[in-house]
């Protein structure tokens, strides 16, 4: 199973896309994280990337789109893939259905999570991950179970990601509203899409997505 994510920033896509993962054991594909981690090895990708993200705009649609194509043909993604973050512009989705063509595979679901502007701002700014096994938590709606220690691995120190201020939340959620958001009527016309509610509980998100997927 192949499946899309849509969403904007802070909508809850890792958060569900790793739910997804754990339950279809499909890959998840962050193109976010699969650029922090160029960021963080200071590769060349990395060094390009970096204004660009805490500007909060996108990075080219070439060097994502070839990133990409590399990424789907690891031996995970065989069973499928979730996309998380991908595609955001309409050239990343035409080449995405490109690619898709030529490897004989195709694109089972497009889920877009609606959730409106000023809960997002609340979610992203409130956000932070454990710093040695990157589990999310938020300030307001999943602090760890022992203030300090992270639920899953046990560690105590915790990172924010440097484009979650409020100026740059503002220009990502510009971006999206002007380059992501016409993707909707793009999949819409090739009947894909479903819209979930993503203002709803994270376990309901997670209900509604698995019964669009099941149908
Ligand atoms: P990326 O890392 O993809 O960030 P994003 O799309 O802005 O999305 P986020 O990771 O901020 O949010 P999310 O939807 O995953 O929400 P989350 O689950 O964390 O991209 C970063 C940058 O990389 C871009 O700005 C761009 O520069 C570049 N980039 C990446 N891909 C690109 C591409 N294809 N082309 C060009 N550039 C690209 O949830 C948010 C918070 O809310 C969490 O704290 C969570 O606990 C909480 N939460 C989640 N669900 C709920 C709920 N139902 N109720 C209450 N709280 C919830």
């Amino acid at each position: 199973m192949n499946l899309i994510l849509l969403g904007p920033p802070g909508a809850g896509k890792g958060t569900q896309a790793k739910r997804l993962q754990a339950a279809y054991g499909i890959a998840q594909i962050s193109t976010g994280d699969m650029l922090r981690a160029e960021v963080a090895s200071g590769s060349a990708i990395g060094r390009e990337a970096k204004a660009i993200m805490e500007s909060g705009a996108l990075v080219p649609d070439a060097m994502i789109t070839a990133m990409l194509a590399a990424r789907i043909e690891a031996p995970d993604c065989a069973r499928g893939f979730i996309l998380d973050g991908f595609p955001r512009t309409l050239a990343q989705a035409e080449a995405l259905d490109r690619m898709l063509a030529e490897k004989g595979r195709r694109l089972d679901h497009v889920i877009e999570l609606r959730v409106d502007d000023a809960a997002l701002v609340e979610r992203i700014s409130g956000r932070f991950t454990c710093a040695a096994c990157g589990e999310g938590y938020h300030d307001s709606f999943k602090r760890p179970k022992v203030e300090g220690v992270c639920d899953v691995c046990g560690g105590t120190e915790f990172v924010r990601r440097a484009d979650d201020r409020a100026e740059t939340v503002a220009a990502r959620l510009e971006a999206y509203h002007r380059q992501t958001a016409p993707l909707l009527p793009y999949y819409r016309a090739q009947g894909r899409l479903v819209s979930v509610d993503g203002m709803a509980a994270m376990d309901e998100v997670t209900r509604q997505i698995e019964a669009a997927l099941a149908r």
